[in-house]
Order: C-alpha cells, then sequence, then structure tokens
C-alpha cells in the first residue's frame, strides 16, 4: 500500500516537474507579433496559430491588407501596391517607439514585411518568410515600390485581386 502511494507520488512529481522547472525560472519573455497573410487570403488564414500564440501569453496582431478580410478597401481602390499593404504599414507607423516586432509574412506578405523593414528598422525585432518573397540585395521592396506600380490599371487589378 504503502508503496504503490509512494509510486503515486514520484508520478505526480515527475508529471509536475516541467512547470514547477517553468516557474522558477521566472516567465519566458512574450513577444508581439505580426502577421501578415498571402494574395487572396486575409488575418484569418492565420486563425489557428494565432489561438496557440495567444494561450502561450503573446501579443498577436493578424493584419487585413488592403480589400482583404475585414478591411473596408474595396478591390478597385487598390490599384497599387502601397494600396494592398498600407494596413501594415500604418499599424507599424502607430507602434510606440520603443517597440519592437516580430513580423511574419506569408508569400506575397513577404514583400510587405520587406518593406515593412525598410521603413521601419527599428521597430524589427526579427522577421519570418514563410514560403515567401524575400527582395535581394540589389532590388530593395522600396524600390520595386516606387519603379514597378503593378496594380496601377484597374482593370488589371480586377483581374489579379479577386
Ligand atoms: C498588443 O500590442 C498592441 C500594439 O502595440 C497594443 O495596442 C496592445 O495593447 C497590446 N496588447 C496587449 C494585451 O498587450
Ligand atoms: C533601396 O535601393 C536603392 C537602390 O539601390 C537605394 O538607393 C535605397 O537607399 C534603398 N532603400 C532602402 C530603404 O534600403
Ligand atoms: C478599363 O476598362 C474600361 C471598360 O472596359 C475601358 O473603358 C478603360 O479604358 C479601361 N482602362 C484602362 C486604363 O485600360
Amino acid at each position: 500500500m504503502e508503496k504503490s502511494k509512494l509510486l503515486t507520488s514520484l508520478v505526480v512529481l515527475i508529471l509536475l516537474l516541467p512547470y514547477v522547472n517553468a516557474t522558477l525560472s521566472g516567465p519566458k519573455a512574450k513577444e508581439q507579433f505580426v502577421l501578415v497573410h498571402r494574395a487572396c487570403h486575409g488575418a484569418w488564414s492565420w486563425y489557428k496559430i494565432v489561438a496557440l500564440m495567444q494561450s502561450s501569453g503573446h501579443n498577436v496582431t493578424a493584419i487585413d491588407l488592403g480589400a482583404s478580410g475585414n478591411n473596408p478597401k474595396q478591390v478597385l481602390e487598390v490599384r497599387h501596391l502601397s494600396d494592398y499593404f498600407s494596413p501594415l504599414m500604418k499599424f507599424m507607423a502607430s507602434l510606440p517607439a520603443h517597440e519592437k516586432v516580430v513580423l511574419v509574412g506569408h508569400e506575397i506578405g513577404g514583400f510587405g514585411i520587406s518593406k515593412a523593414i525598410e521603413t521601419f528598422p527599428e521597430k524589427i525585432l526579427v522577421a519570418v518568410f514563410v514560403t515567401a518573397l524575400m527582395p535581394g540585395p540589389t532590388l530593395n521592396a522600396s524600390t520595386v515600390y516606387t519603379k514597378v506600380p503593378i496594380f496601377h490599371n484597374p482593370n488589371f487589378s480586377k483581374e489579379v485581386i479577386i
């Protein structure tokens, strides 16, 4: 009887050990994550990972890019990359100066976070490219932004964005 009690106590102790250890070493640093979806998606595409990250205590913001998800912009109003990525750029601009975020970009979202890195380098802790576009060292996102207005033709944007 005593032996089985001891065994039970030992098992409980072993199971609890990781939590006790985590408590003793103090809480892990919580980061602020900014998630940028791929083309034709919205903030909704991150819903599973957002829930998991928030339950770990992180501050997670999933952005709806222009005319995506809950963003009120109409598709035909997105004529330039700057219209598409403006919700991300506005969010970055709104962050307090001392705040650093982890930027995550999926697919064309990688282009958006590249532009954000170039515009707000002091606000970036780290950037994560998830099978994403990443401009090279000889052609940065800012140059593409200003020189290649790919959605300039409203008829073209209708085909590309919908
Ligand atoms: C998360 O970050 C945003 C942007 O900095 C801030 O407005 C908000 O208060 C933060 N939320 C929490 C729970 O810390
Ligand atoms: C982007 O590249 C151009 C041309 O090389 C350069 O003049 C500019 O400073 C770069 N911009 C940033 C923000 O890195
Ligand atoms: C877009 O399409 C409309 C109607 O089809 C046409 O009148 C207009 O010239 C087109 N605009 C451009 C910039 O091609």
